[in-house]
């Protein structure tokens, strides 16, 4: 006997408005927790009216099973258990208002791949937009702490992260180094910041990257990050 298909009730597109400001059109985003889930997931699809969207499905199933929509990344999730509350060096800055031109700078020269960066089907200007936005929320009061890295406290910043502590855990929610002083170590100073924030707040330390980042990657691993979640991100374009 086939064993009965678990209904997910709590299975809901839900509206993503920040990447619906950024497209200029609708977009949605559902995490599909298995297979059970697929039929349920086609059922809400076709009470979706907008002529034109985008749906964004996380999930951990692999490309196969989801052949309908377009694979854009394979992230992983990175984990400290015990992030080490070390001295933060000299060079290490809290992030003032007038750093905020200077970081969204770093972001346009340097971050070429972001998940809406990776679909070939967005506009690259809306690919711009959503990392701009991003880093103007986290300015905005997004992140509950920015870091800047300065050669010396009048320079501009050379890199920066952007963190956000939950009930039990704090996010490396961005972290960038200008593509001109990457390999110096500037990334692995900035995540040290990191994790003696989280380690003042006793909290784990989390960051999430794409698994075809191989420098992220490198950083987190090199620093005793263990990798904690896989989750793979399609696009469904409806309407184009
Ligand atoms: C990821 C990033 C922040 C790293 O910053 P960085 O200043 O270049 O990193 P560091 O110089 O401190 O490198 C630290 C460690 O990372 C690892 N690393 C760096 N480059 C690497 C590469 N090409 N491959 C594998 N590992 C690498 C190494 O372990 C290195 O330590 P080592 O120099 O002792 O060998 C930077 O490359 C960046 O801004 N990239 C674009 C934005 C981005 O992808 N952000 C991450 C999204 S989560």
């Amino acid at each position: 006997m086939q064993p009965a298909k678990k209904n997910n009730p709590e299975l809901k597109l839900r509206l993503d408005s920040f990447t619906a400001e950024c497209l200029g059109y609708p977009a949605y985003m559902v995490m599909l927790e298995g297979e059970d889930d697929l039929q349920d997931f086609q059922m809400a699809l076709k009470n979706l009216n907008d002529p034109k969207a985008l749906v964004v499905i996380k999930t951990a199933m692999d490309a196969a099973k989801l052949d309908f929509a377009k694979l854009i990344e394979n992230s992983i999730t990175f984990g400290k258990q015990n992030p080490e509350n070390k001295p933060v060096t000299e060079t290490i800055y809290e992030s003032q208002p007038e750093d905020e031109q200077t970081c969204l700078d770093i972001v346009e020269r340097s971050v070429t791949q972001s998940r809406m960066q990776n679909d070939s089907q967005i506009p690259s200007g809306a690919g711009q937009l959503f990392n701009r936005h991003w880093i103007e929320n986290c300015f905005k009061g997004r992140a509950s702490k920015i870091y800047v890295w300065k050669a010396n406290p009048d320079s501009k910043a050379t890199g920066f992260c952007a963190l956000i502590e939950k009930s039990d855990h704090v996010v490396v929610d961005y972290i960038a180094v200008d593509s001109d002083h990457q390999g110096k170590g500037i990334g692995g100073t900035l995540m040290q910041a990191a994790e003696s924030y989280a380690a003042s707040l006793k909290k784990l330390l989390y960051v999430t990257t794409q698994q075809k980042n191989e420098k992220a990657c490198g950083l987190y691993k090199s620093l005793g990050f263990d990798i904690k979640t896989r989750l793979n991100c399609f696009h469904l374009h409806i309407g184009q």
